[in-house]
């Protein structure tokens, strides 16, 4: 019996699993009605065009893993392991156990809607004797003069998103995904990331960054006319491989945030740097959150109110060659440095059809110093090749792996 089967009996109520055991997964039956409360019952579908993890909300939790193939695993063992993880985010995302082995640390939070996102990083195709399909757009990002990356915990032959509104979901996915690798592949690195919990606000607004500001009014929106265009490769792609329609890329970066010394200044000194108020997100010009900013308003003295180095100016697309991307962090927070500097920032990952058009296109203008450059300090980086959604009966990347 699968989770889903039985809500559909069971209705809204849902009942809670029994034991979880040995090979079968769920064994047993239902020994007790349990509600899954609106946040456990929420559900992303696997087998869909473009993969789970890119358009779907932010999730109160999430986890990015990257990992490399072992020495003398090569294609056949990474199309295996691609199996392998497909059959396990489909599962765990429709709320059932894994195959084998559930370690039935979700089994009473639904699925929380749970995605898991899979990509391949450059290094993966040299080693898979795949060099041919390597697509152009994975070449290593530039170097900018603002970077301070840890290799060790930059890139990697595979990467795995996974995002949920429940902390045990996210981990039991997590576990899971590593516990397939098996001898296949290790991981590189991992790192873990939080946004508000669904349900947390009255009124559904825009998520906030650990410096306090709205952040993410002006992504592309999937009702956008471009936005297909601009976050996915087409189907007809000339310039990708046919294994990657329908697909993405992803530009995963560690930024540390230097809190101590954001925090010092004022939030009038606060808003000039973004270009937007605090509290609601209003460009300064004036308005509310959506109200288009005036670029060339001027104050009494003939100031520009959105100063000419401030984030939300200089990153617009209209500044940029039309240069745009879906913003989908999560924040992070890893303890404190001896110094007593918190480990705190944005797991930043954006979402385009081409890292030329849009990361790096914008990260080249805001490395020749917007005003957050002083506040930020990017600390690892990853480029993925995130191929479209699995069909039915398919997993994710058997067009380039078969
Ligand atoms: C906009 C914060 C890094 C690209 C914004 C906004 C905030 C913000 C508050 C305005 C609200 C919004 O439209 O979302 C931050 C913080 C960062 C960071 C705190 C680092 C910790 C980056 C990076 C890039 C980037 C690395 C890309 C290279 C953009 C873009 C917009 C934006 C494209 C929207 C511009 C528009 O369409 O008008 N960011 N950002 N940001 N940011 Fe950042």
């Amino acid at each position: 019996l699968t989770r889903r089967r039985l809500l559909g009996t069971a209705g809204a109520t849902g009942l809670a699993l029994g034991a979880v055991g040995g090979a079968v997964g769920y064994t047993a039956a239902p020994s007790q009605a349990t509600p899954l409360s609106s946040i456990g019952s929420g559900e992303a579908m696997f087998h869909v065009k473009h993969q789970p993890g890119i358009t779907q909300g932010l999730q109160a939790r999430g986890h990015l893993v990257a990992f490399d193939l072992a020495a003398g695993a090569g294609r056949k063992e990474a199309a295996a392991l691609l199996r392998r993880w497909s059959e396990t985010a489909r599962r765990l995302m429709a709320g059932e156990a894994t195959a084998t082995g559930d370690t039935g640390v979700a089994q009473d939070a639904g699925p929380s809607s749970l995605t898991v996102t899979f990509g391949f990083g450059n290094s993966f195709f040299a080693r898979t004797g795949l060099e041919k399909q390597r697509p152009v757009a994975l070449d290593p990002l530039p170097e900018f003069s603002s970077d301070h990356l840890d290799k060790a915990r930059s890139n990697g032959d595979l990467w795995v998103q996974i995002g949920a509104n429940d902390a045990l979901v996210a981990f039991h996915a997590l576990r899971a995904i590593q516990k397939d690798a098996g001898e296949a592949a290790k991981v590189r690195w991992q790192m873990n990331g939080f946004n508000r919990t669904p349900g947390a606000t009255a009124h559904p607004m825009t998520a906030r960054n650990l410096m306090g500001q709205l952040d993410g009014t002006r992504n592309p929106k999937p009702a956008d006319p471009d936005f297909d265009q601009r976050i996915f490769v087409p189907a007809q792609s000339t310039k990708d491989p046919a294994w990657m329609a329908d697909g993405s890329y992803a530009v995963v970066r560690r930024i540390r945030m230097l809190l101590d010394d954001w925090e010092k200044l004022p939030v009038t000194a606060q808003e000039q740097v973004i270009g937007r108020r605090k509290a609601d997100g209003a460009a300064l010009s004036g308005g509310t959150e959506t109200t288009a900013m005036d670029l060339e308003k001027t104050d009494a003295n003939g100031d520009l109110v959105v100063p000419i180095n401030a984030h939300a100016r200089i990153t617009r697309p209209d500044q940029n060659g039309g240069a745009a991307m879906l913003r989908r962090p999560f924040s992070y927070h890893d303890g404190i440095d001896p110094d007593g500097a918190p480990d705190a920032g944005l797991l930043f990952v954006c979402w385009q059809a081409d890292p030329l058009r849009g990361f790096v296109t914008v990260q080249r203008k805001l490395d020749r110093g917007d005003a957050l450059s002083k506040y930020i300090r990017h600390e690892a980086s990853g480029l993925f090749a995130v191929p479209g959604g699995a069909a039915e009966g398919e997993y994710v990347g058997q067009r380039l792996l078969e």
